[in-house]
């Protein structure tokens, strides 16, 4: 049987390594495309779900960390740092601690969600908060990179960008060709410039034919693109996308433009609405921000833009585990105690 040998070996012809360089890997990639049947229905297409929170670390972000913590190390770093909503953060302290070099991560202050804390902690990352938000981190991370002997590991590092492009890969190969459009939430920006210079890169080298239009989504209190310009106090209940001030904003932009594609706004409720369809509908539990997609594709079908019998690809960005409380928010947690007797079990199931 064939074992998933991670992103760098398996696209490794298409990735900027050599012989020399040390090439980690904790399995990431190789992630679920999967069909979501209530959803083509509802809006008219066919849509694809890209589970990445499938991921070693629960989220994305792990193509991007081994491409760029493997140039790292290659190169000699002792320590590495980065700024984070959450999620980098988690994957950089995992790949760190393999390639046994040091972890810094820059985090906002109380903004992070408990299950990317405790990620961080485990691996042994030196956890530095911030009084301040996401752009203020990357500021300060930016800084320390230029001015300390520590290499950055944001998407400004163009590894990063260069490990996640393999998510386009993947899609483009499971369904054998490009998708006509492709979604995915945007807030530092980098993941859609990735998945846009990916699907370009396939069909340069003829594996494609064709490259989507590309569809990003933010969180109407960080929404950045939509406004035209930076914004300074972002805010939405989708913590792992409250940034104002995008790293990858021109290549976002490219890629929105240069695709024929868009960059639009939902809300917080859109988001948890979306969230909820996704874990109750199509059966994936995502985190909120993964979910802004989603509400975005509802969004545009309700206004009636969604071209009929498309096929569609969603990326859901991070596992709905990483963040329970938001999750549990929004619910009722009670379950019904019963004695330890089957029949008064199937009475309160209502057998
Ligand atoms: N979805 C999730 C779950 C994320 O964690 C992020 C970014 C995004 C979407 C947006 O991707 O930044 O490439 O546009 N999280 C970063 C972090 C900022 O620090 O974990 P992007």
């Amino acid at each position: 049987a064939h074992q998933w040998r991670g992103v760098i070996a398996e696209y490794r012809e298409h990735l900027p390594f050599s012989d020399d360089d040390t090439l980690l890997t904790l399995g990431e990639g190789g992630t679920p495309l999967v069909h979501a049947p209530t959803l083509s229905k509802a809006v008219g297409a066919e849509v694809h779900v890209k589970v990445e929170g499938m991921n070693p670390t629960g989220s994305f972000k792990d193509r991007g960390m081994v491409s760029a913590m493997s140039r790292a190390v290659s190169d000699g770093a002792q320590k590495v740092v980065c700024a984070s909503t959450g999620n980098t953060s988690a994957s950089a302290a995992a790949y760190a601690t393999r390639a046994g070099i040091g972890c810094v991560v820059l985090l906002p202050q109380g903004k992070i969600a408990a299950g990317k804390l405790a990620q961080a902690v485990v691996h042994g990352a030196q956890l530095v908060q911030v009084d301040g938000n996401f752009d203020d981190c990357l500021e300060i991370a930016r800084k320390l990179d230029a001015q300390y002997p520590i290499e950055l590991v944001n998407s400004v590092n163009p590894y990063r960008l260069q490990g996640q492009k393999t998510g386009a890969f993947e899609i483009a190969d499971a369904l054998g060709a490009a998708p006509d459009i492709h979604i995915l939430p945007v807030g530092n920006a980098g993941n859609i410039s990735a998945y846009w210079m990916g699907y370009q890169e396939y069909r340069a080298k003829g594996i494609t034919s064709s490259v989507p239009q590309m569809w990003g989504f933010q969180a109407e209190g960080a929404a950045p693109f939509k406004a035209g310009r930076p914004i300074s106090r972002p805010e939405t209940i989708a913590t792992a996308i409250r940034i104002g001030a995008p790293a990858s904003w021109d290549l976002a932009v490219a890629a929105r433009d240069d695709s024929g594609g868009l960059i639009d706004a939902v809300s917080d409720e859109q988001i948890l609405d979306a969230q909820e369809i996704l874990a109750g509908e199509v059966g994936i539990f995502v985190e909120p921000a993964s979910a802004a997609g989603v509400a975005g594709l509802l969004q545009q079908a309700a206004r009636g833009l969604v071209p009929a019998g498309a096929t569609i690809a969603i990326t859901v960005t991070g596992n709905g585990l990483k963040d329970i409380d938001t999750a549990l928010s929004r619910r009722e947690l009670t379950p019904v105690v019963v004695e330890a007797d089957v029949n008064a079990a199937a009475e309160a199931m209502g057998l």
